[in-house]
């Protein structure tokens, strides 16, 4: 079993098996100052955490990540310019690049395109798994035709999807992006921290499940998910 936990904006915690059959904690976009967040950087310092995916260097989405590394040995894995600048910043990092599965033993990782923009390097989203989920976070993106490529060879089963519009896909295009997908259940991120975001999730939820392509679980910030492959 795989538990998801929504910390608010864009930023998770996944425990997971990995591919060694271990029990491993990440973090994606760990922006935990983020008005929604239950949790504060600190409460994850005296615990651990393996992993901690960056999917782009905007400051709501690379986060505390670099102050939680450091604090609790988890590796930052990132595009190239963002793991060197988290080296440069004394965090132990993993540079990857677009499309190639990452050469980490104990887990499944794939950077994979986004449609945005970003300061150091380009802006990624983030296909990772262990031994029995696949969840891919989109990051910050508009809707791309490469998530039907995602989709179709990674089989997420879990898709995370910024639903809030102006910055990134809005609901309709979110949707869009399911049916591309076809994950088993998509939840909504990247609304309603700040006034240009503004998105209700039940539309979303909504729109998706009429088409009957997958069901939506809309997480309050602390509110976990479980979630076991039949
Ligand atoms: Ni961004
Ligand atoms: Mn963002």
């Amino acid at each position: 079993m795989a538990v998801i936990k929504y910390l608010g904006h864009s930023a998770f915690e996944i425990r997971l098996q990995g591919l060694d059959g271990k029990p491993k904690n990440i973090l994606i976009d760990p922006w935990l100052t983020n008005p929604m967040s239950p949790l504060k950087p600190s409460d994850y310092y005296g615990r651990k955490i393996d992993y901690i995916f960056v999917t782009h260097d905007h400051g709501d989405h690379l986060g505390e990540a670099i102050d939680i590394a450091k604090a609790t040995g988890a590796k930052i894995v990132a595009i190239f310019e963002i793991a060197l600048y988290a080296r440069e910043k004394g965090a132990e990092a993993i540079d990857g690049n677009i499309g190639g599965r990452l050469k980490i033993d104990d887990l499944f990782a794939v950077l994979v395109p986004a449609n945005h923009s970003s300061s150091r390097g380009a802006p990624t989203g983030v296909v990772v798994g262990g031994r029995d989920i696949v969840v891919y976070h989109a990051g910050d993106t508009g809707l791309v035709s490469e998530m039907s490529l995602i989709g179709e060879l990674y089989k997420p089963d879990i898709a995370l999807l910024p639903i809030g519009g102006h910055y990134t896909m809005g609901i309709e295009e979110a949707a869009k992006a399911v049916e591309l997908i076809k994950p088993k259940i998509a939840i909504p991120m990247h609304y309603n921290t700040f006034p240009p975001i503004k998105a209700d999730p039940e539309e979303f939820k909504r729109l998706v499940e009429s088409k009957g392509i997958a069901k939506v679980a809309i997480l309050r910030p602390g509110e976990e998910l479980e979630y076991s492959r039949e």
